[in-house]
Order: C-alpha cells, then sequence, then structure tokens
C-alpha cells in the first residue's frame, strides 16, 4: 500500500499513521481511542474556549486525550486519575491545569481551589461517586458527556453502587447529561483520525502505549486497568 501512494505521489491515512510512528497508533490515538475522546468531548461537550473542563478516568486512553484535545481547544483542563505519578504526569507531561488523586484529595474541595469559577464541562469515564462530587460543581448549563463508568464494572455490591444523588444539581444548574457510543459517529470515522493525527504531527496532541508482550499477559493487561496499572492506551502485542 505504501509503494502504491508514493508512486502516484500522495500519502494514504494509514501510510501517513506509519510514517509518523507505527501500526499501533490505529488501535489508540488515531482509531477508536482518538475517536470516542474526539468525538464525544467536541460533539457532547461542546466546549468553547476559555471554559472550564473536568475529565475523569484522566491518565488512562481516552481521558489522556480528550484533556489534551480541551487544552488545544482553549480550555482549562482539569484531571482526576488514581496515583500521584499518573497526576504529574498529566500537569508535567500534557499540560493539565490541575490534577487531584481521587483516591486521597477531596473531589469538591479540590474543584473549589482549581475551578473557582466552577466546572462547565465534564468528561465521564469513571462515574460512581466522584462523578456526583464533579456535578454538584458544575456552572449553570454544563455539560456533561458519559463515556464510560468504569468504578462500576466490576462492583457487586449494592450499597457500594449507591452514589449521593444527582438530580437537585442537575435541575438547578440546568445541566445537560448524555451517554454515547462512539460507533454513533461511525460515518465520520476518518474525519476524526485525520484531525488526531494533524494534531499529533504538530505535536500538540502527545500518546502514550502501555505495551505487555505475548498472549500470555493479556489476562494481566485486562485486569490491569482496573487497578490502574496502566497510562494511555493498553495494548497486547502478539
Ligand atoms: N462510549 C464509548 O464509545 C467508549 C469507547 C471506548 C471506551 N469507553 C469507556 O471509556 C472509559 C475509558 O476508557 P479507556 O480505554 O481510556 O480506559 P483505560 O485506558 O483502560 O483506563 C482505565 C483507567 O480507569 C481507571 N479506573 C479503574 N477503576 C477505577 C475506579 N473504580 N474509579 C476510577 N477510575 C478507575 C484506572 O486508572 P486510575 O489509576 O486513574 O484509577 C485505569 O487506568 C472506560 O469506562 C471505557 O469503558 C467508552
Amino acid at each position: 500500500m505504501m509503494r502504491n501512494c508514493v508512486t502516484r505521489n500522495l500519502l494514504c491515512t494509514h501510510c501517513q499513521i506509519l510514517a509518523i510512528c507505527q501500526f499501533s497508533l490505529a488501535l489508540g490515538a488515531c482509531g477508536r481511542v482518538g475517536n470516542t475522546a474526539f468525538f464525544g468531548f467536541t460533539e457532547i461537550c461542546k466546549p468553547k474556549p476559555r471554559e472550564t473542563v473536568v475529565v475523569s478516568g484522566a491518565a488512562g486512553a481516552v481521558g489522556s486525550h480528550v484533556g489534551q484535545i480541551a487544552k488545544i481547544l482553549g480550555c482549562k483542563v482539569i484531571g482526576f486519575a488514581g496515583t500521584d505519578e499518573k497526576c504529574a504526569w498529566l500537569t508535567e507531561q500534557l499540560g493539565f491545569h490541575a490534577a487531584g488523586n481521587y483516591r486521597t484529595v477531596d473531589i469538591v474541595e479540590f474543584l473549589k481551589t482549581h475551578a473557582p469559577n466552577g466546572v462547565d464541562c465534564y468528561f465521564d469515564n469513571v462515574g460512581g461517586e466522584l462523578s456526583s462530587s464533579v456535578m454538584s460543581q458544575m456552572n449553570n448549563f454544563g455539560r456533561v458527556a458519559v463515556c464510560g463508568s468504569i468504578s462500576s464494572y466490576n462492583e457487586t455490591d449494592p450499597e457500594k453502587r449507591k452514589v449521593t444523588i444527582t438530580q437537585p444539581y442537575i435541575v438547578a444548574k440546568q445541566l445537560k447529561i448524555e451517554g454515547f457510543l462512539v460507533n454513533r459517529y461511525a460515518d465520520r470515522t476518518m474525519d476524526g483520525i485525520l484531525k488526531n493525527l494533524q494534531w499529533i504531527k504538530q505535536g500538540q496532541l502527545k500518546y502514550k502505549e502501555h505495551i505487555t508482550n505475548g498472549f500470555d499477559t493479556a489476562v494481566d493487561a485486562f485486569i490491569g486497568l482496573f487497578r490502574g496499572d496502566n497510562k494511555g492506551k493498553t495494548l497486547v502485542k502478539l
């Protein structure tokens, strides 16, 4: 494919991906992950420059991508992740304005400090109590894109599946909350890939891959997603 494109003096998208890096990009930042971040954030949160954006699961594949798009679009970005080291990566390497370890900080107090004017957009990867706390700090007409709810995926204890009620905030602040599946934007797949590719080539968007080697590592790599082992996209190389 590469030879044919070069012969015609143009590079098809796949060759462009290969030209800047490797196949794995098409499984992450220039694939489903990148499109989930791009369409979910831009279409549902509809961010405006200078607005304050909060991302949960911020050091994961989708969250780290969303936070950087928010920055590119001129927003203030605050992330929540599960270790201090991940939070340092978000602020020092990816340019998040602030990042809090959701295991150790008081979410509401953290937002009162770092988002004193309130939260306009929330990109939710995790759900649960963290999300109820974020919604309590949103501004009128705030927008919430519900991408995932990883905090609930393995929780079977009915008591632990209960969170603080959010309806009072939703009504009083007139919030718009919308779940989505990336497949909704399937007919625009190439638009998302090309946009993300452009930002990567311009050096505005960084991506990280957490790669383990061999089929034998697949189970541990999968469980690691719930332990929070990864930064960026988890991949198993066969
Ligand atoms: N709507 C769609 O079309 C679509 C498409 C793709 C993915 N998704 C969803 O989007 C979310 C993010 O996907 P991803 O690929 O970015 O995930 P990922 O890279 O696999 O990241 C998962 C991260 O979630 C965090 N996490 C795990 N358990 C948690 C808990 N109980 N509370 C808070 N954080 C927890 C962990 O980081 P910490 O160390 O920070 O805890 C982990 O590293 C997932 O929920 C996934 O199901 C949705």
